[in-house]
C-alpha cells in the first residue's frame, strides 16, 4: 500500500509564547525557544472538539487523493484526547464524513500516528481497498495552563493520510514497542478507570497532564534513535538512502538529539514544532502534510517517520513518497 492523499487542520488561533506570559503563566519568549525551539501552536476554538479537527483533516486528506468518503473501507482515528471517554472518536468522524464502514481510535498517545498506520497498512492490505487514517489532538483541553513545565508544549491540531493498495508496497518496514511498567512518567492521573473523576480529583488538578520532563526527554531520545536504527536494518539500508527524516514534534532538542545519532544531518530532518508546538498523534502528519507543501516531498523519496510519547510508546517506519500509485489491477 501507499499513501495516496495527505491532509492537515490546524484550528485558527494562533498563541505565542508572549501570549502565555501576558496571560499570567511566569514564562518568557526567550525561555521558551531556548528549551524546546516552539514559538507558536495553535488552540482549537471553544465549540471545536478533536472529532472536528479530524474531520477537517480527513476531508482534505480525501479531496487530495481523489477519492470520496465511499472509497474508504474504515477510518481509523489516533488521539490522546478523544472528544469523551465513551464512544470512541473515530465513529464520530465517519459520521460527519457521511459513512457507516468499520471506525475505531488508536490510544498510543503522541506515537497514535504511527500505530495508526500500522494497523491502517493492514486494513487496507485486507480490505484491498482505502483506509482513512487521522491523527488528531486537543491538548489544550488536557493542559493546566497554570504549569509552565507543561503547558508551554502543546497544541491543537489534525492530520490525516489515505493509504490505497498499491503493488510495490511503499510502506514499511514498522517497528513499534511500549514500555508501560512506569506509566506516571507522563500521565493524566485521574479521570479514568483507577480514579474516577470527582470533586477531590479536580480540586487536586490531577485529572491534567502532567510529567517528569528530564525522563520524558532522555527516553524520547533513546527509543526514537532505536526504533529508526530498527527499521533501516530491517530494510537493509542506511541513514544515507533516507531522503527526508519526520520525528514526533515535540521539541527541537529531542529532534536534533535523535538526528545526531541517527546520523542525519539538519537538511534532511523536517521541522514544525516550531510552529505547531507538541500536537501528540496530530504531529506527524502535520510534519508531513507541511514538508509537502514546502516542496519538500518528491516522487520516490524515501522517508523515516519516528514517534514516541506516553505509555511509554514508540515507532519508526519507512515510506516511499509514491503520491500516484500505479493500481496492481490483476
Ligand atoms: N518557563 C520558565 N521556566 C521554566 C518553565 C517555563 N515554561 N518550565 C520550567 N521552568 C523552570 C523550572 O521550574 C526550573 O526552575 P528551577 O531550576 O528554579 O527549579 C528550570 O526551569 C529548569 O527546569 P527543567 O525541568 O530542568 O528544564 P529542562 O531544561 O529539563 O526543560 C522541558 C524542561 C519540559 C522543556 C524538557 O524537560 C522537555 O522538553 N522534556 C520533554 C517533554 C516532552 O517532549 N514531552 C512530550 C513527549 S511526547
Amino acid at each position: 500500500m501507499t499513501i495516496a492523499g495527505l491532509g492537515a487542520y490546524l484550528p485558527e488561533r494562533v498563541v505565542t509564547n508572549d501570549d502565555l506570559a501576558a496571560a499570567g503563566l511566569d514564562t518568557s519568549d526567550a525561555w521558551i525557544r531556548s528549551r524546546t525551539g516552539i514559538a507558536q501552536r495553535h488552540y482549537a476554538a471553544p465549540e471545536q472538539a478533536t472529532s472536528d479537527l479530524a474531520v477537517e483533516a480527513g476531508k482534505a486528506a480525501l479531496a487530495d487523493a481523489g477519492l470520496g468518503t465511499d472509497d474508504v473501507a474504515a477510518v481509523i482515528v489516533a488521539t490522546t484526547t478523544p472528544d469523551h471517554m465513551v464512544p470512541g472518536t473515530a465513529p464520530l468522524v465517519a459520521a460527519a464524513l457521511g459513512t457507516e464502514v468499520g471506525a475505531f481510535d488508536v490510544q498510543a498517545a503522541c506515537s497514535g500516528f504511527v500505530y495508526a498506520l500500522r494497523v491502517g497498512a493492514a486494513l487496507t492490505v485486507a480490505e484491498d481497498a482505502p483506509v482513512l487514517v487521522i491523527g488528531a489532538e486537543t491538548l489544550s483541553r488536557i493542559i493546566d495552563p497554570t504549569d509552565r513545565g507543561v503547558s508551554i508544549l502543546f497544541g491543537d491540531g489534525a492530520g490525516a493520510v489515505v493509504l490505497v493498495p498499491d503493488a510495490n508496497g511503499s510502506l514499511g518496514p514498522f517497528s513499534l514497542g511500549a514500555d508501560g511498567r512506569d506509566p506516571s512518567m507522563l500521565w493524566t492521573q485521574t479521570g479514568g478507570t483507577r480514579t474516577p473523576v470527582s470533586h477531590d480529583v479536580v480540586d487536586a488538578r490531577t485529572h491534567f497532564l502532567t510529567m517528569r520532563g528530564g525522563d520524558v526527554y532522555r527516553n524520547a531520545v533513546a527509543r526514537m534513535t532505536a526504533a529508526s536504527r530498527d527499521v533501516l536494518e530491517q530494510a537493509g539500508r542506511t541513514i544515507d538512502d533516507v531522503d527526508l527524516f519526520v520525528g514526533h514534534q515535540a521539541n527541537v532538542r529531542i529532534l536534533d538529539a535523535v538526528a545526531q545519532r541517527v546520523g542525519i544531518e539538519a537538511a534532511r530532518c523536517h521541522v514544525t514544532v516550531d510552529q505547531h508546538g507538541n500536537t501528540s498523534a496530530a504531529s506527524v502528519p502535520l510534519a508531513l502534510a507541511d514538508a509537502r507543501d514546502r516542496g519538500r516531498l518528491h516522487p520516490g523519496d524515501t522517508v523515516l517517520l519516528t514517534a514516541f510519547g506516553a505509555g511509554l510508546t514508540w515507532g519508526a517506519c519507512l515510506l516511499t513518497w509514491n503520491p500516484s500509485p500505479t493500481r496492481d489491477e490483476s
